[in-house]
């Protein structure tokens, strides 16, 4: 198949997709909305729909049926539901004020925006959800959440798991490409941030029931391996057997070749037929390219291994057979033009174009990333590509999407799938408030940063005395869940797009919003758990959440809103959305727990009461787990 047929066939898939999800979507509204007006003037919802997706999902499903019966006239309005956590309610709906604006002058019965907001109040179905219901001000429409509702939903979460509470998303498959450092260059601490955000996005995503492909788009290719290749043949002649210590460090490698390379025009010369020779698939060449690769590898997964994170490594070059096929099919479709000896794809509202071929005839960063799009549209049908990297590759992606969009690869809008991302990040920086570097070496070595993070946990535990209490094995593994989780957060409680300060005190402090802290709270949640003495899966099964105390209805809807934020913070590409969900449901708890009208073992609601402790601890779990981060049992 040609590669501008195999282009046709990822667009009219991507149509198909688009327009079979809208019709499905359309339909089941229409569907709701006949059968609202046709069985009755009052409005409906099954319970079964009813019970999907998120508490503010399914608020927004009363809401959109009252909309239907208020205003029938306006069928396309979507409702607006937002949690409020104010005194009138817990959630409230928001569409009284712009729906009058578009009914007024038009022979409506209603008298102003409070009418409205009253209309739609009285129309919402009944629902077991809803205690309370009231209008304020301008027409907003303010929901209290039943009690009882809120302590079955809880319940029901404890009992079936809390993947009963995973949100669900629009998509099938989606792509996160994410850390993808270089070969023999240094891994620094931008490729630090992508690893671990790229990583928590992938994870919320998996937990939602996205098939997610964790690209390692590796830089292993381009003119630079020339000039290693070169350098390794001098250096060793014997290179097939030679192992990562005889090479030592591979950046000083890179440095060394690179002087050779400035310094001796005939090892310039031999690097350049070099290249072509590994181009042109030359076995000692690839050989020689396959070696350098493999040690840079090793370098890499000692951070993954660290981090526990998995990638799939599918680098540069696995898409160089593919880009003279893309480029034909853009050339075709008479994208791609001549400039200045480049060939070269324009966008409107840019002044530079995107260069795909070079004047030298070769491929370049952009070409193999317009390849890697299209493959991952077309092979691997994936609906929604997200790329992980600090903010100075913003316009780089930007024109490759706007590109894609010019080809008709991607929709026009953002909105649509298939959609590709764009998740850029802030800068790291030193004490100095400069980029970070640390005093001896250029550039901070990230598995000494780990490592630092590690040992300074470990000294923490040794000096509070754990160090006779704990098996070492105790001491090591906790050593390093607080360690590398205290490097996680600190970089995902921030805003991605912020530079933040490195600082070990800092991270490491047990107080206030650091992981130390919430892994120390959670622990202590385990620990009233143990201290109980009770089954607590008996308890599950047998006992009744009860949200008696305003302390523990709070506790209680904070909880419920979990899925919720976990959708918000993929749907926005935000993990800090998270993190601040994650130190907020501890402090609610703190709260809960230093109430003495609260009282938990002792207390006649004990049961309830540990029951709120236990899913707390669930719902705790589960952030750590989404924010790559090992929860601990005992402090
Ligand atoms: N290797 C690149 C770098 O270190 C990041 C690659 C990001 N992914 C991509 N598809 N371009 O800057």
């Amino acid at each position: 198949m040609s590669c501008h047929n195999a282009l046709r066939k990822v667009l009219n898939w991507a149509t198909a997709i688009f327009h079979t999800d809208l019709l499905r979507v359309t339909s089941r509204r229409l569907a709701s909305a006949t059968k609202t007006r046709s069985i009755t003037t009052m409005a409906t919802v099954t319970e079964e729909e009813e019970c999907m997706g998120n508490v503010k999902a399914q608020l927004a499903k009363l809401f959109e049926a009252s909309l239907r019966v208020t205003i029938p006239n306006e069928p396309d309005v979507e409702p607006l539901v937002a949690a409020c956590g104010g005194k009138f309610g817990d959630y409230q709906c928001n569409n009284a004020m712009g729906l009058w604006s578009k009914i007024k002058g038009k022979g409506t019965q209603f008298r102003g925006p409070p009418a409205v907001g009253e209309a739609i109040k009285n129309n919402l179905p009944s629902s077991e959800m809803i205690e309370s219901c009231s209008v304020a001000g301008p027409g907003f429409v303010n929901v209290v959440l039943s009690k009882n509702w809120m302590a079955k939903s809880i319940q029901k979460m404890l009992i079936e798991g809390i993947d009963t509470w995973a949100p669900m998303p629009p998509v099938k498959t989606a792509v996160v490409d994410f850390s993808s450092p270089n070969v023999a260059k240094e891994m620094h601490v931008g490729h630090l941030r992508s690893t671990i955000i790229g990583d928590t996005l992938a994870r919320m995503l998996e937990f939602s029931k996205v098939e997610v492909l964790r690209r390692n788009h590796v830089g292993d290719w381009g003119t630079q391996f020339g000039m290693l290749i070169e350098f390794l043949f001098e250096k060793f002649p014997n290179f097939e057997d030679i192992t990562e210590a005889a090479i030592g460090d591979l950046q000083a490698f890179y440095k060394a070749s690179k002087q050779r390379f400035d310094a001796d025009p005939a090892f310039k010369q031999r690097a350049q037929q070099a290249v072509v020779r590994l181009q042109g698939g030359e076995d000692k060449y690839r050989r020689a390219w396959a070696k350098i690769c493999e040690i840079s590898r090793t370098e890499f997964h000692k951070v993954y291994q660290r981090l526990a994170v998995h990638l799939e490594e599918k680098g540069e070059s696995f898409y160089n057979p593919y880009i003279p096929g893309v480029i034909d099919a853009l050339t075709k479709q008479g994208l791609v033009e001549e400039s200045q000896g480049a060939r070269v794809i324009f966008i409107e509202g840019i002044n530079i174009p995107l260069i795909v071929v070079k004047s030298d005839g070769g491929f370049n960063y952009a070409s193999t990333d317009m390849t890697a799009l299209w493959y991952r549209l077309n092979e691997e049908k994936a609906e929604w590509i997200i790329y992980v990297t600090d903010v100075g590759q913003q316009q780089h992606f930007d024109m490759v999407f706007k590109a894609a969009k010019r080809a008709g690869w991607l929709p026009q809008g953002d909105s649509s799938y298939p959609k590709a991302s764009h998740v850029s990040f802030g800068l790291v920086l030193g004490e100095d408030g400069k980029r970070f570097r640390t005093r001896n070496t250029e550039v901070v070595r990230l598995v000494d940063l780990l490592d630092e993070a590690k040992s300074r946990s470990k000294a923490v535990l040794i000096e509070r005395g754990k160090g006779e209490e704990w098996t070492e094995e105790e001491i090591e593994s906790t050593a390093e869940a607080v360690g590398y989780g205290a490097v996680k957060y600190a970089d995902l409680k921030n805003n991605r797009l912020t530079n933040y300060t490195f600082n070990f005190d800092q991270m490491l402090n047990d107080k206030g919003n650091t992981a130390v802290y919430l892994l120390y709270a959670h622990a202590r949640i385990c620990s009233i758990i143990r201290k109980s003495g009770t089954d607590i899966e008996e308890l599950k099964n047998k006992g009744t959440v009860v949200l008696g105390h305003k302390d523990e209805r709070d506790l209680g809807l904070h909880l419920l809103q979990f899925a919720e934020v976990v959708e918000e913070a993929f749907t926005n590409l935000l993990p800090n959305v998270l993190c601040d969900y994650l130190y907020n449901l501890s402090e609610i708890f703190s709260k809960f727990y230093s109430n003495p009208e609260c009282k938990v073992i002792g207390s006649d609601v004990e049961t309830s009461r540990l029951l709120l402790c236990e899913a707390t601890a669930v719902v705790m779990r589960k952030c750590f787990n989404l924010l790559g981060i090992t929860p601990i049992y005992k402090i």
